[in-house]
């Protein structure tokens, strides 16, 4: 195949069908159609229906007073009133939802204050969902959840926050920390997260959020953006492009040559630097073999000593990533 040609065609077609910055168009169209959405959830606010998610609530009224509850709960109460919700619910509510305080959360508890033993805790987790987000769905970071790899494994809000306690510094997380927080369930990413190369996450200087929603997202593997790729350009600016001479995989898809979380090649390459190109080229006929009379494939920083451009490249003579 003719490579140059296909090099001017890319650039003298830059809206043809499969070109990244027409995918671009109809991500800002869609994010454009779900900001709609967005501003009709955010009006009507989304009220649950409690006896079906628990029918021991049928027949209950709100009780629209937190004291009631104080006198029962002052050790429930006590750890609560440093959350955030103690602080904005009740009398600092700004909705009638908001103004019910406890009852917000644990539905009308007219029958359970007058028989304490009338005990409604086991609703399913999709459930306890649905009553964090009478409030919280109107925000466009959790507008993914239903469609969620946690939500679609029965994970729930309070699969990573505790509300009655405040344990964090920010976000009430289950944890003293976010990674912590996750590290609960994803072992295997604290592994990663030790090897030589890894994004400094273990030394406090950014965390699972920087890259994932863990309250979904419109991308693979809960990224925040809607690729892979832009995730990383969103700090690694400079492998944006556009280049002037594109190296197609860069353009695709960081993570077919870097582990995101850790690896023991370095620069976090998912295997040593040869082997990696090996993977989609081949050595045999490559001008390097007659010209240096070479016979073995270069090994370790091998092809980027001479393709020192693996991102693509901007110089007039870069078309083979060598400058
Ligand atoms: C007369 C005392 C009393 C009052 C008033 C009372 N509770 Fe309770 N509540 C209890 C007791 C006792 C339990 C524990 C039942 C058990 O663990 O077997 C309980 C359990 C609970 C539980 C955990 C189990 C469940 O049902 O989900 C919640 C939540 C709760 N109460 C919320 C409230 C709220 C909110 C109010 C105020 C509207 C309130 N309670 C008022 C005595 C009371
Ligand atoms: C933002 C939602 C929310 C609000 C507001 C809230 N709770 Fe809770 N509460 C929960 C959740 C979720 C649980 C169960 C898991 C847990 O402990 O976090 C719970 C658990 C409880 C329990 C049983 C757990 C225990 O500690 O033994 C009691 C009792 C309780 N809440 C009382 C109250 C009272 C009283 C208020 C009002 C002052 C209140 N809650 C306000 C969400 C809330
Ligand atoms: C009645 C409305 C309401 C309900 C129900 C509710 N929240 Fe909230 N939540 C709020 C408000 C108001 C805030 C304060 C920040 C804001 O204005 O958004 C808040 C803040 C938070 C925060 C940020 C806390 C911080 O310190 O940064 C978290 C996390 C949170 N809520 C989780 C939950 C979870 C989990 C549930 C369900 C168990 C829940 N909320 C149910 C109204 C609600
Ligand atoms: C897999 C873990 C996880 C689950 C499940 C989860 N959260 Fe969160 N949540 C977090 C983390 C981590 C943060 C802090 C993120 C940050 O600082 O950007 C957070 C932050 C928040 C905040 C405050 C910041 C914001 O985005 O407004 C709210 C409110 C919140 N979560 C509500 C919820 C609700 C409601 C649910 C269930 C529908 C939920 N969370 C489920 C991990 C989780
Ligand atoms: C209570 C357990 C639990 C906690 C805590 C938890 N997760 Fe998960 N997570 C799961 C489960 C279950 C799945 C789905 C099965 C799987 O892929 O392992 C999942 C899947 C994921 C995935 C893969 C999504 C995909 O599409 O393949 C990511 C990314 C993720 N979690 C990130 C996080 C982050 C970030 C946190 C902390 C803010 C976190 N998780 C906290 C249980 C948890
Ligand atoms: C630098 C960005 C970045 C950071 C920081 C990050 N991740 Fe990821 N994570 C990714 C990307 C990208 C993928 C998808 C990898 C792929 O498809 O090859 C991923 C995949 C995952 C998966 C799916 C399984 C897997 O390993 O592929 C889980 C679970 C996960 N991350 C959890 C976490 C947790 C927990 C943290 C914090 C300790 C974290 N991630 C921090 C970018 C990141
Ligand atoms: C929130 C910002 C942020 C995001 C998003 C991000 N990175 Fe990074 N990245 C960093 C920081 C900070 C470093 C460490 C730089 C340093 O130590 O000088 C780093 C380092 C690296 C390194 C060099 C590692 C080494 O051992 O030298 C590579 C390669 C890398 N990132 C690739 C990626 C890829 C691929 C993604 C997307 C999956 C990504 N980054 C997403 C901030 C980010
Ligand atoms: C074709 C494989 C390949 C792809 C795809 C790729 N990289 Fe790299 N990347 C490399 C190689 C090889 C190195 C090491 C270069 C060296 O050691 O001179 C590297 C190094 C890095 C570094 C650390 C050194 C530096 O130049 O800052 C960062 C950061 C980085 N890549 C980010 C990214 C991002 C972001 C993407 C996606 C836009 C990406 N890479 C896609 C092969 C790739
Ligand atoms: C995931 C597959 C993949 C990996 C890994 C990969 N490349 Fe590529 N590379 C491509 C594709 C696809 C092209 C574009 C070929 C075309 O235009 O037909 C390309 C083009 C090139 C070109 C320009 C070729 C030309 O004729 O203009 C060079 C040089 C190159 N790659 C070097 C490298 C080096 C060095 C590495 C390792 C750091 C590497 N590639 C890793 C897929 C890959
Ligand atoms: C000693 C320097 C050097 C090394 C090492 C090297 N290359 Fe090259 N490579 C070149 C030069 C020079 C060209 C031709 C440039 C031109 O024609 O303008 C080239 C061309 C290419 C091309 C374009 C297609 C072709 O054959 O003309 C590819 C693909 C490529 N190299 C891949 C690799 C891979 C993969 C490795 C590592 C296994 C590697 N190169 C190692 C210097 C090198």
């Amino acid at each position: 195949m003719n490579h140059r040609f296909i090099q001017i065609m890319r650039r003298a077609t830059p809206l043809a069908g499969n070109h990244p910055s027409s995918r671009r168009a109809a991500v800002v169209v869609l994010s454009v159609a779900s900001l709609f959405v967005l501003m009709g959830a955010a009006r009507a606010p989304k009220e649950v229906n409690w006896s079906e998610l628990n029918p021991a609530f049928a027949g209950a009224e709100f009780v629209r007073d937190a004291s009631t509850c104080a006198g029962c709960h002052e050790e429930a109460l006590a750890a609560y009133s440093h959350t955030t919700h103690a602080r904005a619910l009740g009398a600092n509510g700004r909705t009638t939802t908001e103004k019910l305080e406890c009852e917000s959360c644990h539905g009308p508890r007219s029958k359970h204050v007058e028989d304490p033993t009338n005990v409604l805790a086991n609703i399913a987790p999709a459930g306890r969902a649905q009553v964090c987000l009478q409030c919280h769905s109107a925000s466009k970071n959790h507008m993914q959840w239903q469609n969620s790899a946690h939500a679609m494994a029965n994970e729930s809000c309070d699969s990573c926050h505790v509300v009655m306690e405040r344990r964090s510094d920010k976000a009430l997380l289950k944890s003293a920390d976010e990674t912590a927080t996750c590290y609960g369930c994803h072992g295997e990413v604290r592994g990663a997260m030790q090897k030589s190369s890894h994004h400094p996450v273990r030394e406090g200087k950014m965390e699972c959020s920087s890259c994932h929603n863990p309250h979904g997202s419109t991308g693979p593997s809960l990224v925040k953006f809607a690729t892979i790729t832009e995730t990383c350009t969103s700090c690694h600016q400079d492998k944006r492009g556009p280049f002037l001479w594109e190296h197609p995989p860069a353009r695709d898809n960081c993570a077919s040559c870097h582990s995101a979380h850790g690896s023991n090649n370095r620069s976090l390459l998912t295997t040593k630097a040869h082997m990696l190109c090996l993977q989609c080229h081949s050595y045999g006929g490559h001008i390097n073999v007659p010209r240096y009379n070479r016979t073995s494939t270069p090994t370790q920083q091998g092809c980027v000593n001479c393709h020192v451009t693996p991102h693509g490249s901007n110089h007039p003579s870069g078309a083979k990533l060598t400058r």
